[in-house]
Order: C-alpha cells, then structure tokens, then sequence
C-alpha cells in the first residue's frame, strides 16, 4: 500500500492496494492512515460490486441500510437487491425513472448528522464520472477547530446545536416533492449534538455544525445563532481546511463525517453514477 498527502488540511491518496483483500494488519494500516490524514482517503482503482462494498465497508462498523437502521432520507435511491448501496446519480432509467439521486449533497454538510447516531464513515464508488466537472469538495473541521482563537473554542465548548434534515429539504434545492416522506419530519430526523466534538479514536475536537442540516444552536435566541452560526459557516470552509476531489472512474473515496464537511459541485450535464455505503457512528460526544 502506497500514500501520498493530497492537500496540507486533509486527505491522502491510497495505491496499490484491493480493498476488497486487504488483511486485517493492511485494513488497520489504512484506517490509521485515514485517521492521521484528517478522515480523508482516495482509494485509486478499486473495482467494487454492490456486495463487496458493502462487505469492506462493514469492516468500519454496522451500515445504514442494514437490520432495523434505515436511513429513510434516500429510501427510493437504495438499490433494491443492496439496501446499504445509496446510488447517486443524475442518470434516469429508459423509462424516464430516477437511477439515484441527482444533486445529492450540493450543499456542504456531514451526512445524516440530524441522526442521534450519524453517519461515521460514508464510501464512494465512482462508476461513471463526467470528462469535466462534477467534483467533490471536502472541509478539514478539525483544521477548522484549530485555527479558532482559544476564547472562542472555550465559548463553543459546552454548546450544543440542533440538527434537521428539515433546513436541507426545504432550502437547498436538491429535494424534489417526491423525495420528501412524512416519515422525514416525524422526530427521526431531528436531534442534537455537540457543537465541538471529540473524534473517539485520535481524541481530536472538531466543530460539528453544518450549514445542511444544523438549524439552530439550543438555547439561543433565534438572532443570536443566526449570527454565531453565521461566522462559523464562513470560517469553517476557508481554502485553507479545503481539498477538492476530480474524481477518476474506479476510486473509492472514503471520509469520516465526524472530522469533515463536503459539498458536491454541480457544474455538469454529463452522466455521474456513484455508489455509496454509510457507517453508522456511536452518538457524538464532546
Ligand atoms: C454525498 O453527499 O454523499 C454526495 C457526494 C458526491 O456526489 O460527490
């Protein structure tokens, strides 16, 4: 297994290794080097199927998509056979049918963080990927933490925010009518978290609110998270927390939403069709 550093915030390229014959020894190698490069790593030519994406992934922890724990939110765009595959695409079936999910992510955030249990690890398999366009942008929040004044890491400690996939629905423009269920605004999808966070493994802080899901921060008038919420969200994705991702058919991107944000470029026309598996984390704590 090879490496090399991708940007000075996050992320590290991974070479020749198979992913899905990795060993033990070689599995936590790249979760070490994983955890050590911020929770970012592209995986260069890995040729995955649905089952075994889903057998590698299952090697970070429980999946969503697995036993009692759905993720709701993108229920028509699982594939059908492999309910821990979330296809992601803008491509449509002959017969004019969604094949996943179009605009998936344009919008930064950490997925499925309006979850007590959110999303720890996301993997994604890129299959068919536009000449030009269609990257993926990611955000050091750990970087993010750092660069804050001590005074202000001390004012965030003991706060905590609201998250809602109610903000994404309504305003990111990436849900149409027929994405949204009434199951989504039923209390599942809402909770709260930590405003800086510890990453259980590398004991790291990191800010964890989004400008996709987090609605609000507790106990502020609504001016007074508007206007905290407003500066982090300028601060937290300044170039220099940033690496973006040109993706090439065959990588497996795998980052860790407890130390990134990210945001899908939709600068393209062209066909896109990726798939992704979601680790389930334990509840965030600070
Ligand atoms: C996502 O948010 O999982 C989608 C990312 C992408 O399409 O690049």
């Amino acid at each position: 297994m090879q490496t090399k550093k991708l940007s000075p915030a996050l992320g590290i390229e991974v070479s020749s290794i198979d992913v899905t014959q990795c060993t033990d020894e070689q599995f936590n190698s790249l979760r070490e080097k994983w955890n050590e490069a911020g929770g970012l790593a592209v995986v260069r030519d890995q040729h995955l199927t649905p089952q075994s994406q889903t057998d590698f992934s299952r090697r970070f922890g429980p999946l969503f998509g697995e036993d009692d724990h759905f993720q709701d939110t993108v229920l028509p765009y699982l594939m059908p056979e492999y309910p821990t595959i979330y296809r992601v695409s803008n491509k449509k079936t002959d017969d004019g049918k969604a094949l996943g999910r179009a605009r998936a992510g344009s919008y930064w955030h950490s997925d499925v963080s309006f979850r007590d249990r959110p999303a720890m690890a996301s993997l994604l398999y890129a299959i068919e990927i536009p000449g030009v366009g269609g990257d993926t942008q990611f955000a050091s929040q750990i970087a993010a933490y750092n660069a804050l004044s001590p005074a202000m890491q001390k004012m965030l400690a003991p706060l905590n925010a609201v998250h809602d996939f109610r903000v994404a629905a309504r305003t990111s423009g990436s849900y149409s009518e027929s994405d949204i269920n009434s199951g989504d605004f039923d209390g599942t999808n809402r909770c709260l978290h930590p405003l800086v966070i510890t990453h259980p493994d590398t004991g790291q802080s990191a800010l964890f609110i989004n400008p996709g899901f987090t609605s609000h921060i507790d106990g502020f008038e609504s001016q007074e998270s508007a206007t905290l919420l407003g500066f982090l969200y300028k601060h937290i994705v300044q170039p220099e927390f940033i690496y973006r991702h040109p993706w090439q058919p065959n990588d497996l991107v795998i980052w860790d939403n407890r130390a990134t944000m990210h945001y899908a470029i939709q600068d393209y026309n062209e066909d896109r069709y990726l798939h992704r598996s979601t680790v389930i984390a334990a509840k965030p704590s600070r």
